[in-house]
């Protein structure tokens, strides 16, 4: 079944398997050998740059051995490495397809209001003790871009703990933690009633904060309820709707803006829907609180540009895209802040209501739940 043949230009080989034929290059393969030095076998890190390798590399030979490994022999080199086919397999770049602007991860799923009835959620002792509840819960927020936790510390600072779960802090001008307290006073009308549009936090860093945390330490007035969006859905959404709204705003940069203390001047430049140069939906931001002049839509697009960013936030205003849920003290969520909006809904009556916010790398979640899942040891003793 194995078998590999190599193109008469020497430029590539050939491997089929059971899964078909999988075309790799001589200077690929040269460049990814895993032998002891090219790799450092300690941790893994590549030993050699391109420059060691010669940019005339060919393939002289190839063979199947018999113990089911794929040997290559480089010319000028005159050296033979050993490949692991599976690592091949899962390494295979050829028989690619094309793929459009605005395709999505395969570990990510787009989700509306229907999720509200399946909340992710994670008991906090449970995912304290790590294992599969931690990853589970990790792997929810890959997939959703947010989660919630129950039964949390009600202590100010217990949101670090969360953020020990799966990374670290990352400190701003706002502190390492922020907090968002407000007493309802109904003298007061401006206190009531005051709801945030949903939004991405901080467009104006660069980079954004990619991970929030919001715990709830008190929560005695009515209404008040979070609210999540999925930012990514609201993007296929207007794609869906107006392919050509959703390139403008991807195709061009938005400005945002944070002057509101002394001595902080912050500003980014970047697209409210942020593309891989392969057209992968990466990231969106969206913060009518935050955005400055757009100067960077030519002139004959602007008009279009403003019934594009228009129409998205109609979407993500829409009830229909939105997940409601009511943060009791001790729970907590955790959003991908380059994908899931936030917003609070209006309070309404007396009493009090008090978060803290924090902000985290989604980096540092990524490498612990990828660490996770790479643990074989995770499945068996659960
Ligand atoms: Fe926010």
């Amino acid at each position: 079944m194995l078998s590999v043949t190599i193109d008469q230009s020497q430029d590539f080989l050939t491997l089929t398997t059971s899964n078909g034929p999988r075309r790799f290059h001589a200077i690929w393969l040269r460049d990814n050998a895993q032998d002891e030095t090219t790799r450092s076998t300690a941790n893994g890190q590549r030993l050699i740059t391109l420059r060691d390798v010669a940019p005339d590399t060919q393939i002289a030979a190839a063979e199947v051995t018999p113990d089911g490994h794929l040997s290559v022999t480089f010319t000028p080199e005159g050296q033979s490495i050993s490949y692991e086919i599976p690592w091949l397999e899962a390494n295979a770049y050829d028989q690619r397809t094309q793929e459009t602007r605005g395709w999505l991860s395969h570990q990510t799923e787009i989700w509306d209001a229907l999720l509200a009835s399946d909340v992710p959620s994670g008991d906090f002792d449970a995912l304290r003790k790590g294992r599969a509840a931690l990853r589970d819960w990790l792997g929810n927020i890959v997939r959703y871009g947010f989660a919630k936790v129950v039964n949390a510390p009600v202590k100010p600072g217990a949101l670090f703990e969360i953020v020990d779960l799966f990374g670290y802090v990352r400190e701003t001008n706002y502190g390492r933690l922020f907090d968002v307290r407000t007493e309802v006073n109904p003298t007061n009308l401006a206190y009531t009633g005051l709801g945030l549009q949903a939004h991405t936090d901080n467009p104006y860093r660069d980079p954004v904060p990619t991970v929030q945390v919001l715990h709830c330490l008190e929560s005695s007035a009515a209404g008040g309820e979070n609210m999540v969006v999925d930012g990514f859905a609201a993007a296929m959404r207007l794609k869906a709707e107006t392919p050509d709204w959703f390139d403008l705003l991807a195709a061009h940069c938005a400005r945002f803006e944070y002057a509101g203390e002394a001595a902080v001047c912050l500003s980014s430049r970047r697209p409210m829907i942020e593309l891989a140069p392969d057209g992968e939906l990466i990231a969106v931001r969206f913060n009518n609180r935050s955005c400055a002049a757009l100067t960077d839509v030519p002139f004959e697009k602007m008009q279009s540009y403003y019934a594009a960013y228009r129409r998205l936030g109609e979407i993500i205003d829409d009830t229909a895209m939105e997940v409601t849920f009511r943060l009791e003290p001790g729970e907590a969520f955790v959003v991908d802040n380059t994908r899931v909006l936030h917003a609070r809904k209006g309070y309404s009556g007396e009493g009090t209501r008090w978060l803290q916010g924090c902000y985290a790398d989604k980096d540092g979640l990524r490498s612990t739940y990828d660490a996770m899942m790479r643990d074989t040891s995770l499945e068996a003793a659960e």
